[in-house]
């Protein structure tokens, strides 16, 4: 059976990946960061006590996340699958529209959410998953490109500094990208030696979630995809990921993006 780590668990995209993998047979831990302000994840957790653990974690506290790692080490030994969701657009709600809205505690603390964070999860999460079962994904029949495990980056195309044709969102755009570089080393550090990680970072669409609520109104008809749809495409592409696919930018269309 598969553990599952999702961090960032109580709405959004992180609410609906622990859903679907719950559906999938995986146990699941959860983490939030206000557990007890979490209600749908407290009643996903009524209807799934067996297999669904819930932790209190904040990414910006590297001990909250050390904490969360010695338990699940405690408890399962070994984790198969991480999926850094938690994110944020900027702490306003809205992202920078023009230079004159950009404050360095803007920046300072997307940052520390979007990209300080799941480095910081990566840090303390990678010893167990380098002893992964490798029954996430697709194993490469080679045995020296096998892997262990697989680390998820939640991303945006706006991160993409080559697709970049419109600016602005200055906090978020800087954190994905810088996000990605982050994955690119994690892909190469965690490629090294018989024990290999796959490190990937997805793009989900536009997705029905408060993060891209303020914008809702823009989107297109049919390009506003519902949490359900988005998780199925996505899990769709990391059942398939093998070794080969590490360090790459995947599109929910299993596009892969330019950096
Ligand atoms: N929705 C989209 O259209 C879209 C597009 C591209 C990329 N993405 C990316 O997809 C990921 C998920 O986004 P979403 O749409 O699901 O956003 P969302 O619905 O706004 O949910 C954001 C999640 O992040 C959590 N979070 C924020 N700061 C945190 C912290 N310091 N510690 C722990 N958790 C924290 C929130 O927890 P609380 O409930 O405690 O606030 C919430 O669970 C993000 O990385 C986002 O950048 C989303």
């Amino acid at each position: 059976m598969s553990t599952s780590l999702v961090q960032g668990a109580s709405r959004g995209l992180g609410l609906q990946f622990c859903k679907s993998l719950l559906d999938k047979g995986s146990i699941v831990i959860a983490t939030c960061r206000n557990p007890e302000n979490a209600s749908n994840l407290q009643n996903l957790r009524q209807q799934n006590s067996e297999k669904l653990f819930i932790h209190r974690l904040d990414v910006t506290n590297e001990e909250h996340v050390a904490q969360v790692a010695s338990e699940v080490q405690a408890k399962f030994g070994k984790l198969d699958l991480l999926i850094n969701s938690a994110g944020l657009l900027h702490p306003s709600g809205r992202g920078e529209t023009s230079l004159k809205d950009v404050t360095p505690k803007g920046i300072l603390d997307t940052f520390s959410t979007n990209t300080v964070g799941p480095l910081v999860m990566a840090k303390h999460f990678m010893p167990l998953l380098q002893k992964g079962s490798g029954n996430i994904g697709t194993q490469h029949p080679d045995p020296k490109n096998q892997h262990k495990a697989v680390l998820v980056n939640m991303s945006a195309k706006v991160g993409s500094i080559t697709d970049n044709g419109l600016g602005g969102w200055y906090s978020y755009r800087m954190s994905k990208a810088a996000l990605n570089m982050a994955n690119k080393n994690l892909s190469i550090e965690l490629g090294r030696g018989k024990n290999k990680v796959i490190c990937v970072v997805l793009h989900p669409g536009t997705v029905d979630t408060d993060l891209s609520r303020p914008y809702h109104k823009n989107v297109p008809e049919g390009k506003l995809f519902t949490v359900e749809y988005s998780v199925g495409c996505l899990l769709k592409i990391i059942d398939s990921l093998s070794y080969l696919d590490t360090g790459k930018y995947y599109s929910w269309d299993h596009k892969e993006l330019p950096f």
